[in-house]
């Protein structure tokens, strides 16, 4: 999709870290835009800057793991743009911890959120797309979901989960003048979940910024860029080296300290979580 002027986007995600740099990057290129997170009032204060910026910006508040939600959102932003031309899956949630740690109602909604709303969103809009033969899905998947950490074995799934669904779709619409991209950020700094830890990552991973990635995601949809991973130095190459020997690639994780900061912050999470069960049992 070379020209982005004046075409239309639904932005998951959009009231706080990431969603809003990739929302500015898009009302940049002129692209209007159907905002949308749970947080109605961080929507409207996101949706004002873009209008700052001359595009049309409307925040629809929606929760995306629920599927009558979903469909009304699909609606509104319809009626309040018109058919939808991008559609960015960006929503997601972490919570680093031990597996076991996590209730089986945690995975669920882990898996909800990250997983099925972007499959089941893009379900929605597809069809349409379809029609119009135009139209674009980008995921935002992690580096994570190139190899799955430890302490954040279900996040790494439902991103890895983003990963082959894109590759996968991508194929089955070649030719129809749909198409999708999946985008692979590593730690981000400045915003959103990582950079809410205020830790820095580890040296062998390294960083990226919220800037960086709003590009890719430009970059992805003007020139139908599969995949891009959105990280500096040598990470890029172990995704490479785990298809080769992925026993190979957890030895230099965990050797390089990777798998140490996961453990560390999982520690530190859990502790929060013991903490704050025990105010509320004072309470
Ligand atoms: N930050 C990083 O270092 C990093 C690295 C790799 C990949 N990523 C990926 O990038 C994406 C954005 O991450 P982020 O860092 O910006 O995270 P974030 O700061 O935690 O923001 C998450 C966004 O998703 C929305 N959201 C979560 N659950 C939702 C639900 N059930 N319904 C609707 N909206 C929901 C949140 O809004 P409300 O709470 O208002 O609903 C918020 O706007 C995620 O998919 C993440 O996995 C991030």
């Amino acid at each position: 999709m070379k020209n982005l002027q004046e075409r239309t986007a639904l932005v998951t995600g959009a009231s706080r870290g990431l969603g809003p740099y990739v929302a500015r990057a898009l009302a940049r290129q002129g692209v209007n835009l159907v905002l949308t997170a749970r947080s109605a009032d961080a929507l409207e204060d996101v949706a004002r800057e873009m209008t700052g910026l001359g595009v049309k910006a409307v925040p629809i508040p929606a929760d995306i793991t629920d599927a009558a939600a979903r469909e009304a959102l699909l609606e509104q932003a319809k009626t309040a743009i018109g058919p939808l031309d991008i559609l960015i899956n960006n929503a997601g949630m972490e919570w680093v911890s031990r597996y076991t740690s996590m209730s089986p109602e945690d995975i669920e909604t882990m898996v909800r959120t990250n997983l099925v709303a972007p499959l089941l969103l893009s379900r929605l809009v597809l069809p349409d797309m379809r029609e119009r033969a135009d139209g674009h899905i980008v995921m935002m998947s992690s580096l994570g979901g190139k190899k799955g950490s430890p302490y954040s074995a279900t996040y790494a799934a439902t991103k890895a989960g983003l990963i082959e669904w894109t590759s996968g779709i991508r194929e089955e619409l070649r030719g129809t003048g749909v198409s999708a991209s999946v985008i692979c950020p590593g730690f981000v700094t400045e915003a959103g979940m990582f950079a809410e830890y205020h830790k820095r990552a580890p040296k062998m991973v390294g960083e990226t910024t919220p800037e960086k990635v709003a590009d890719a995601v430009i970059r992805a949809i003007g020139d139908d860029v599969g995949e891009i991973v959105v990280n500096p130095g040598p990470v890029k190459l172990s995704a490479i080296m785990n298809a080769v020997s992925p026993t190979f690639t957890s030895w230099l994780l965990r050797t390089f300290g990777v798998y140490e900061f996961y453990r560390d912050q999982a520690d530190e999470n859990e502790r929060s979580v013991a903490v704050t069960s025990n105010e509320s049992e004072d309470a």
